[in-house]
């Protein structure tokens, strides 16, 4: 079985997958590489969750800073990356009928210490986000290292069923409606691209 077809069955069948052969070397080196440019100039900010929390509360929940791709800071690696998510995004349409019409992507650090605790991806605002997709860019990651993504059942979220360590050019893909998830405090700094297939409404 290819890498593609395991990861499909891996969705199939438990609304996660988890692989480290899909992304090649290259392309993730490169990108953490555009990443840490993006950090150095600069372009980092602190993620933002619902209005109602004070900024203390609000960095306890979600610690990462982040910076979003767009066409202005896409460098070659961004669009190699993109391409890349294209052909992924196209392939899973064509195997569930997904209707995956869009995307979304933003490069993420966590400073040690922090993480972000257990939340679905999809909420009221936007139900357009249906699957969720994290690449990790660190160079190394020890078992010591903390910053494991634990993923909790969709039937309840009490029960851990997988908790991954962000290694290099390890790619996570899971359902955003209904896999709640957490970030583990890191102890060092913790680099990722994150981002979303959409499906969003097409006018007529
Ligand atoms: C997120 C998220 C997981 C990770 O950004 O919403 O849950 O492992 N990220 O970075
Ligand atoms: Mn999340």
């Amino acid at each position: 079985m290819d890498d593609r077809e395991a990861l499909f069955d891996s969705l199939a069948a438990h609304h996660w997958a988890v692989s480290d052969t899909l992304v090649p070397s290259p392309l993730y080196e490169s990108l953490y590489h555009a990443c840490r440019q993006e950090w150095d100039a600069g372009h980092f900010r602190e993620a933002r969750i619902g209005r109602q929390h004070s900024d203390s509360l609000r960095i306890e929940i979600r610690g990462d800073s982040i910076c979003w791709m767009t066409p202005e800071n896409a460098g070659m690696e961004a669009d190699d990356f993109l391409a890349w998510a294209d052909t992924l995004r196209q392939d899973l349409n064509r195997e569930f009928y997904a209707g995956l019409n869009s995307a979304e992507f933003h490069f993420a650090r966590y400073s040690e210490g922090r993480g972000y605790k257990k939340h679905l991806d999809q909420h009221h605002q936007n139900t357009q986000r249906r699957l969720s997709l994290v690449l990790y860019l660190n160079r190394q990651w020890n078992d010591t290292d903390g910053g494991e993504l634990c993923l909790y059942s969709p039937d309840n979220d009490a029960a851990e069923i997988l908790r991954i360590l962000p290694k290099p050019g390890r790619l996570v893909v899971f359902r955003s409606d209904i896999i709640p998830h957490e970030v583990l405090p890191c102890v060092q700094p913790r680099w990722s691209l994150t981002g979303w297939f959409r499906s969003d409404h097409v006018p007529d």
